[in-house]
């Protein structure tokens, strides 16, 4: 990794130190200031990690000024086109496109440990119904680590092996039956004939007293936001995930991590807030309204589904996603639903407003796939779940990229401390 033949020099003060140059096989030089405290007796100061490479990685990489994501070094749309979910799970998982045989394998080995122990339904219903889905599945994926025990010793290769599975394979049962609980309808068991997008989806749309044929379409549309969700490279999520690991967490807690942190609404909550946001807005006379607000530094409201801190040029999964959202809609006739008449004209006045377009402000995957899921059935509050569900391979993989480092550390960020120096106490009465 390292080219030794450059170097970066740093001087402050009377110091001048030459720090060592490594040059990725894609992407910037980074400089690598590992000894910098040591040697220097500084420290850097970068919040929001924008100009920090946290690890070395081989899994995926993105050129946001091309708009470019690779999986271990294909391009997302070539993937997303003719390549689906489980395969491009293999492919993060091993890094090399699976033969015929190694697939047929490891779609097996998933759709073998599709179900969960029965006992975890009651974790289910310990959970108001008015929980959000995304509460009830930090607490049971989390609540894994309790029941699977024979894939908790992350020194284990295997453990390694069979936790990675058994997550990808139990997430859409735990997606699905959080939603059902949330509605107060039974929770519909997986069946092992179906493919995983199929499969989902009648876990989430069958009753009892009614099954649901799944239209091919639909399962297309959904493994294609399975599969354009896979990975996104260091985002704020992996990174949680791999700051809980480094610590040596179990692989189901570090996991339940990294749902937690895509919760937020400037990551995975975005394809919620986004759809909230085009309801709110309800017809498109009244969108000049938001856009001023959007623009306004003293209104905290944000365009969501607009921007992205990597994509400058145009966010690749975006287009993929238009084009699915346009077959599902199509399929469905509802193009003059409102929502999505206030989505299409939000597009096109912000891709033309000067400040959109000045500070590179790009419609993102959530602006298209909240639509999709919408017109699939799924009510908001599942939408971020969706995504979860779908990440948990990108999470896992590069999980266990990272125990498998011999450079693996702790995490530990240091600080830029402003508070006070050192002040003696002072009791009570003398305050
Ligand atoms: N609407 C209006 N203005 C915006 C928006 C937006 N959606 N996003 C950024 N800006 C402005 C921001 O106010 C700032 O202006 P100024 O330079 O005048 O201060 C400038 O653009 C740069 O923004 P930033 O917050 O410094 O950029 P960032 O890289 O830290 O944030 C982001 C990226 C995705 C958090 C942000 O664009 C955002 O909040 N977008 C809306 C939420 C959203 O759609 N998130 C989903 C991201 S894609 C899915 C995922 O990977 O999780």
């Amino acid at each position: 990794m390292a080219d030794m033949t450059k170097t970066a020099t740093l001087s402050f003060g009377d110091t001048s130190l030459e720090l060592p140059v490594h040059s990725p096989t894609a992407g910037p030089d980074v400089i690598d200031i590992r000894k910098l405290y040591a040697q220097g007796g500084v420290f850097t100061y970068d919040p929001g990690f924008t100009s920090t490479a946290s690890c070395d990685s081989t899994i995926t990489y993105i050129d946001g000024d091309k708009g470019e994501l690779l999986h271990r070094g294909y391009p997302i749309d070539q993937l997303a086109e003719k390549s689906h979910y489980l395969e491009v799970c293999y492919l993060l998982l091993y890094g090399e496109l699976p033969s015929a045989e190694q697939l047929e394998d490891f779609e097996c080995r998933v759709t073998n440990h599709t179900m969960l122990h029965e006992q975890m339904q009651n974790f289910f219903r310990g959970f108001r119904r008015d929980a959000h889905p995304m509460a009830i599945m930090v607490g049971v994926v989390g609540a894994m680590s309790a029941f699977y025990h024979d894939s908790t010793d992350i020194t284990d290769p295997w453990h390694r092996e069979v936790a990675s599975i058994r997550l990808i394979a139990k997430m859409p049962t735990i997606a699905a039956w959080a939603y059902k609980y949330s509605i107060g309808q039974p929770m519909v068991y997986p069946r092992n004939d179906l493919d995983y997008a199929s499969n989902f989806l009648r876990m989430c749309f069958a009753v009892p007293a009614e099954d649901y044929v799944v239209n091919p379409i639909f399962a297309r549309a959904m493994d294609r936001i399975f599969t354009l969700h896979a990975d996104h490279e260091q985002n704020a999520s992996t990174s949680t995930v791999r700051l809980a690991a480094s610590s040596g967490a179990n692989p189901f807690a570090c996991i339940a991590a990294g749902i937690a942190c895509l919760w937020g609404p400037a990551h995975g909550g975005a394809n919620q807030a986004c759809l909230e946001m085009l309801r709110e807005i309800g017809t498109v006379d009244q969108i000049p309204e938001y856009i001023e607000r959007a623009k306004d530094k003293d209104d905290p409201f944000r365009l969501m589904g607009f921007g992205h801190r990597v994509y400058k040029n145009f966010d690749p999964r975006a287009k993929v996603m238009k084009q699915s959202a346009d077959e599902v809609l199509e399929l469905l006739g509802v193009e003059d639903n409102p929502t999505l008449q206030v989505a299409k004209e939000l597009e096109r006045i912000a891709l033309e407003d000067p400040y959109f377009v000045d500070k590179k402000l790009y419609p993102n995957v959530d602006f298209y796939s909240g639509i999709i899921l919408d017109a699939l059935g799924f009510p908001t509050a599942m939408f971020t779940p969706i995504f979860a569900l779908s990440r948990t391979v990108g999470w896992i993989s590069q999980w266990k990229e990272m125990i498998a480092d011999p450079q693996m550390k702790i995490g530990r960020p240091r600080q830029l401390y402003m508070g006070e120096t050192r002040r003696d106490y002072v009791d009570v009465e003398n305050r």
